[in-house]
């Protein structure tokens, strides 16, 4: 990996390979892939409503095979396990197809556990997206997974490691790093024989006092072999006290519903991952109501004019303490 720069993105310090976004682009549509990276930044920057969604995040299951600390997971309790139906999947395909959504990103629960993920992965590859991001643990990432993710072909894997340690890791992910860096090395290795440039690699790790005191170790282990390498900032879930949560004396823009939707594992549409109501009133769901519907109608609307003038719901007022040493 040539050159290194350190980018400070909101909630994320970003250590990245040189050249990563000029592969991509050349990889991936040449000017649409850079007139969407354009757009990405500047609907969020200005907030203002992009015409369409240019990403859907998919939450496809709340199963997981891990059950690490500061997961919302183990910090909220709140979800029903299940997993995303094929139904479901079907339905965010095609409207996304309508939609000429630029980018799709697989979250969790743990994806890769998913008991059809590879029907999953194809019939999203028929969106004819510019991106398609996988956030997973790594756990499951065994060989035929990676060939897998390699002949989609994924634009990037993101490994959740949260630590340069076995014994950190242990403490707040509650397994086997050297198990989950052997998965890495192997789909390294796969990509190289396969002669494919995809899926880029990202790592990242959720700063925690448990694990600060390793970011440089961290940084050492995988500067050399990871396209990406995240820092993100904690968010606090069980924080009960949100009055005053927030410091006044600062401005907190959000720009995330002004160029996303997510779907969770049910078919609820939500404006991002983090907000678990939409404050619109109503709950609406993928195989009743369209992507384009939501995001054209009346309530969305009203939603990102609260998000302007900065009246928060609860949920984003503790994702937006994370912004706040970044501010
Ligand atoms: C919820 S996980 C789901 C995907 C997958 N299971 C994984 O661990 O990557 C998505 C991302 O959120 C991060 N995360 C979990 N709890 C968090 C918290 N309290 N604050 C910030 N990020 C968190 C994880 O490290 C992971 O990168
Ligand atoms: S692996 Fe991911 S979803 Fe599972 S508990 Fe850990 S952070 Fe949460």
């Amino acid at each position: 990996m040539s050159k290194q720069i350190f980018e400070e993105r909101s909630t994320v310090q970003r250590l990245k390979s040189e050249g990563a976004q000029e592969l991509l682009s050349s990889l991936r549509g040449g000017v649409e892939y850079i007139q969407y990276r354009k757009d990405w930044d500047y609907y969020a920057q200005n907030r203002t409503q992009s015409e369409a969604p240019l990403q859907i995040i998919l939450v496809t299951t709340t199963h997981c095979n891990l059950s690490c600390k500061m997961c919302s997971r183990n910090q909220l309790n709140s979800y029903a396990e299940e997993h995303m139906s094929m139904n479901i999947v079907n339905a965010i395909a095609e409207q996304a197809k309508e939609l000429n959504v630029k980018s799709i990103w697989l979250t969790g629960g743990e994806t890769l556990i998913h008991p059809e993920v590879s029907a999953m992965m194809r019939k999203l590859s028929e969106v004819g997206a510019l991106d398609y991001w996988l956030v997973t643990n790594g756990i499951e990432l065994t060989h035929d997974i990676s060939e897998m993710l390699i002949d989609i072909p994924l634009t990037w894997i993101s490994v959740s490691l949260d630590a340069a340690t076995e014994e950190t890791y242990k403490e707040i992910r509650g397994s086997d790093l050297s198990m989950v860096e052997k998965n890495i090395h192997t789909f390294l290795k796969l990509r190289e024989k396969k002669k494919s440039e995809l899926p880029l690699l990202r790592v990242s790790f959720v700063e925690m006092k448990e694990n600060l005191h390793e970011k440089q170790t961290f940084i050492d282990k995988w500067e050399d072999v990871a396209d990406i390498i995240d820092f993100q900032t904690l968010i606090k879930y069980k924080e009960d006290e949100v009055d005053g949560i927030l410091d006044k004396k600062k401005k907190h823009p959000c720009g995330n519903a002004f160029r996303l939707l997510t779907v969770r594992p049910d078919g609820e549409i939500l404006p991002c991952a983090y907000s678990r109501k939409d404050r619109t009133g109503r709950r609406s769901y993928v195989l009743s109501t369209t992507l384009k519907e939501y995001w054209n109608g009346a309530g969305y609307k009203e939603f990102l004019k609260q998000i302007q003038i900065e009246n928060y719901s609860d949920d984003c007022k503790r994702c937006l303490k994370s912004f706040q040493s970044y501010s």
